[in-house]
């Protein structure tokens, strides 16, 4: 070898470790590794989509969209290192024709620029017209629950109904499967059941992330947006949090947000504005939740755009031992005559009843600027949670219903472990709509009640097993579920304890998984046992026994259940009583089985369903 040939090789690999550039797999994007941890993302192709390859167990890279020189978003992505996950897609569209440069900066320390450029997510990234939605979760996604199409979701947000169409949004994060980039998503529904996935609808801006918050028609037009313009306020969370307000003239497909946000803004953490026209004062009442100081605010406005601040309600009230968030304030009928009362919602995390997060509520009377809660005879005020599950929180109702209905919806999971779930490309899913109404139970005391909205019926397809009358004793009856769409099914079945202690139902699989359901008649109880389940591993909050008080005297329940691959939902007594708890078996439940124990007990009009999606 000369001497020239060893210096010219020697300056070529000067070059080569100097150059920052390198070119995608497919060769459409340009990588420029600037840094340990800073890389600039050229595109050069001409599609719709990039799709950012994940690696969930990352930390999130920063990455700013940077469009003809000004940046235009910011976005946060756990940018896989040393295995693609999934892959996320960044729309493009708004800027075709444009220079568009992903200005990433990942968090992982790197030893050398050269360590960086080995990253997967370089040789991964790639451009796409169209998007593989192909569902990856067959396993554990709901059928009959409304999921995202991907990605993160917690809390429903922003429900209003209107022109026959239900509208729900949802805190969604579009890149990636754990909580971030928070943004209303949007789903659209004439049933309840059959929910079509709409264009994201607020997206964050300079004051911050979009967290939850209500919407309502401004039917009279006092913010002066429009007739029936739809307006939503919702919490901006950038540096601390502060109120906003948006607005569609287009039912809720498009929000224009307020240029002179914020609209409420205070000294300490509060969030998650929910407002209602309130007739008998003619004017604007909104409850916002005082997070950290565990109470609710309230404030009137003629307009939507200016609130007076009235009072305030909950310390030292209730569950207290974590925050308070997502209210929702409205009134219902007592046992269904023209007695009415109002309910506040004050969902709380931790310190729900199973631990994390739980819907917990107080009924009272509401003036138009202050809330006043029941006491019960000995002056107290009890604390009181919608489900006795695990997975039901930040459950709201819709506004503008038709015929007087209150229906509300929760988030199918718990601060607990919703980011651990053994799910990926989407992750959690709402509890099935539900009607509210007020009973008076035999302590005296009002309680809320909540049964699957009218149009779940509509689900029931065939009618696998039927028995009308069957007397139960320590031995199992055994009943299969339907073969059909793996077990996913409703069940109803009426128990009169006799002389028995309890009656046990258990739902189990091939691997031997089970739950066991226990109503017991003494402690007016029913218990829901998960922690043999199926894969119960992956958080140390998971395995838990759930318990119910059943509000009966008599030794009589009447249960409705549904299972939906990951999820059972369990209303007692025309909701009286209600459990939402998730599973994860490792194969499908395929048997129920019902047993009493320590005496004979009747069931009656067992019926299981097989479901339908139409
Ligand atoms: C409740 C909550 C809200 C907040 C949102 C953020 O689950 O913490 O208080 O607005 O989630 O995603």
């Amino acid at each position: 070898m000369t001497m020239k040939y060893q210096l010219r090789k020697l300056i070529m690999s000067a070059a080569a470790t100097l150059s920052a550039l390198s070119l995608n797999a497919a060769g459409d994007i340009e990588i420029n590794n600037l840094g340990v941890n800073n890389t600039l993302v050229r595109i050069k192709g001409d599609s719709r989509y990039v799709l950012l390859p994940v690696q969930e167990s990352n930390e999130d890279a920063r990455i700013n969209v940077i469009v003809d020189g000004k940046i235009v978003e910011t976005i946060y992505v756990r940018m896989a290192t040393s295995r693609t996950d999934f892959t996320v897609p960044y729309d493009l569209s708004p800027y075709k024709g444009k220079n568009v440069i992903l200005d990433v900066v990942t968090p992982q320390s790197r030893s050398s620029v050269r360590e960086a450029k080995g990253d997967v997510c370089w040789k991964n990234i790639s451009l796409t017209d169209t998007l593989d939605l192909t569902d990856r979760e067959l396993q554990y996604r709901p059928l009959f629950h409304h999921t995202p199409q991907y990605g993160w979701m917690n809390d429903p947000n922003g429900m209003f109904y209107k022109d026959g169409v239900w509208h729900l949004y949802y805190q969604w994060n579009p890149y990636g499967s754990k909580w971030q980039n928070l943004s209303w998503g949007h789903s659209t529904s004439t049933d309840l059941i059959n929910w079509e996935h709409q264009p994201v609808a607020l997206t964050p801006d300079g004051l911050g992330y979009i967290f939850s918050g209500s919407s309502a028609i401004d039917h009279n037009n006092t913010a002066g947006f429009g007739e029936d313009a739809v307006v939503a306020i919702y919490t901006s969370a950038g540096t601390n949090q502060m109120q906003s307000l948006a607005y569609s003239n287009n039912d809720g497909a498009d929000f224009t947000v307020l240029t002179s946000n914020p609209i409420i803004t205070l000294e300490s953490e509060a969030r998650d504005p929910n407002f209602f026209w309130n007739e008998q004062t003619g004017e604007w009442n909104l409850a916002l939740a005082h997070a950290l100081d565990h109470e609710m605010l309230f404030f009137t406005s003629p307009d939507l755009k200016n609130w007076t601040l009235q009072s305030s309600f909950g310390k030292g009230l209730g569950a207290q031992d974590g925050v308070w968030e997502c209210p929702d304030l409205f009134r219902l009928p007592v046992d269904g005559t023209d007695k009415e009362k109002w309910v506040l919602i004050c969902n709380i995390n931790p310190g729900g009843p199973f631990g994390g997060s739980g819907v917990q509520y107080f009924v009272g009377d509401w003036d138009g600027k202050k809330f006043t809660v029941d006491t019960d005879a000995d002056g107290k005020v009890p604390t009181k949670w919608l489900d006795h599950g695990k997975d039901n929180y930040a459950l709201v109702s819709w506004s503008d219903t038709p015929d007087g209905r209150r229906t509300a919806i929760g988030w199918m999971s718990n601060w607990d472990y919703a980011a651990e779930v053994p799910t990926s490309q989407y992750r959690s899913a709402n509890t099935l709509p539900r009607e509210l109404s007020l009973f008076t139970a035999s302590d005296g005391q009002i309680y809320m009640a909540n049964v699957p909205s009218p149009e779940v019926i509509s689900l029931r397809d065939r009618l696998v097993t039927s028995v009308k009358n069957s007397s139960l004793n320590s031995k199992d009856k055994v009943y299969n579920l339907p073969a059909v769409n793996d077990g996913v099914c409703e069940f109803t079945v009426d128990f009169n304890a006799e002389t028995a202690d309890s009656i046990m139902m258990t739902l189990s699989n091939k691997a031997g998984e089970h739950v066991d359901m226990v109503y017991n008649p003494a402690t007016h109880t029913l218990s829901f046992d998960r922690r043999n389940s199926g894969n119960v591993g992956f958080s140390d909050a998971f395995p838990v026994v759930t318990v119910a008080p059943t509000h009966e005297t008599d030794g009589k329940v009447s249960l409705r259940v549904f299972i939906d691959r990951s999820s059972i939902e369990l209303f007692g007594n025309e909701g009286r009583f209600s459990m939402t708890n998730l599973v994860f078996p490792t194969h499908p439940y395929t048997t129920l089985e019902i047993k009493s124990l320590g005496g004979k007990a009747r069931m009656s009009n067992l019926r299981i369903y097989s479901i339908k999606l139409y």
